[in-house]
């Protein structure tokens, strides 16, 4: 039996973002070079994308590239990007067959040409598409993230079209390069490791966690069903009390 037979489709979360980790460690253990590992882990985003189909997940932010993995050796840096220029060039029609539309999040100006071109291309085909959103955090961390949202608000407030005492929640959300997804209500973090590494800071501020020692190339689409069952064995409260809860 499959977890997804357990798994209550009325209340998956709208929005699960996942931080990819342990390509590395995956390759090293069988004896290859760590751009095997990120190579192998395509396999597993397009089965957690497809158990998002399944599932009725309506958004998938996915950690791809942190803004700390420049400082990775260079021939790692550059097979990354590589990497993602075919992935993306690759599965690009496959995603539209699926309904899957693309879109990304980070510092995409600062991404070598033949990426930022792969990426803006696969926006654009995949444009129309409605049924689940791909969101890349790629050159991305959530402090570069609110440290252009802090400049945009107050420049703002220095051409005096937005006041001090109107800053709230909402103004902050508006000025994040995330602001067409609602918060995750589940984040996922493979590789058994226990932080967050500069990701989403602000959106996960009441998201449920979930961390597995699956190296992220093994994760495949019944670990998702058995992520996202857990998830939903959880009591969200929000600082209320249980009884409060209906
Ligand atoms: C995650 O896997 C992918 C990226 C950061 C791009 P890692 O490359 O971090 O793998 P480990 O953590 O070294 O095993
Ligand atoms: C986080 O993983 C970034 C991505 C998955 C893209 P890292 O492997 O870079 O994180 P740290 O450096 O171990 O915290
Ligand atoms: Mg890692």
């Amino acid at each position: 039996m499959s977890a997804f037979d357990k798994i209550n489709l009325s209340k998956t979360p709208k929005h699960i973002a996942i931080i990819m980790d342990g390509n590395g460690r995956w390759a090293q253990q069988q004896g290859e070079m760590r751009l095997f590992g990120h190579t192998s882990g395509v396999e597993a985003v397009r089965e957690v994308l497809k158990g998002c189909v399944e599932l009725g997940v309506e958004y998938l932010t996915l950690y791809a590239f942190s803004t700390e993995n420049w400082n990775r050796p260079k021939e790692e840096v550059d097979g990354l990007m590589n990497l993602m220029v075919e992935t993306i060039s690759n599965e690009v029609e496959e995603l539209h067959k699926n309904g899957v539309r693309l879109h990304s999040i980070g510092d995409e100006a600062q991404l070598p040409e033949a990426c930022r071109n792969a990426l803006i291309a696969g926006k654009k085909s995949t444009a129309a598409n409605k049924k689940v959103n791909l969101i890349l955090a790629l050159n991305y961390s959530a402090r570069w993230e609110l440290i252009q949202a802090t400049k945009s608000i107050a420049q703002k407030v220095k051409e005096h079209q937005l006041e001090v005492a109107d800053i709230n929640d909402q103004v902050i959300h508006v000025h994040l390069c995330s602001k067409d997804f609602p918060d995750p209500e589940f984040m996922i973090r493979t590789s058994g490791e226990y932080r967050l590494s500069n990701f989403l800071l602000w959106q996960l501020a009441y998201t449920e966690l979930y961390f597995t020692d699956i190296l992220w190339p093994d994760f495949t689409k019944e670990d998702f069903y058995n992520a996202v069952l857990d998830y939903q064995s959880r009591e969200r409260r929000f600082g209320m009390v249980s009884e409060q809860l209906t």
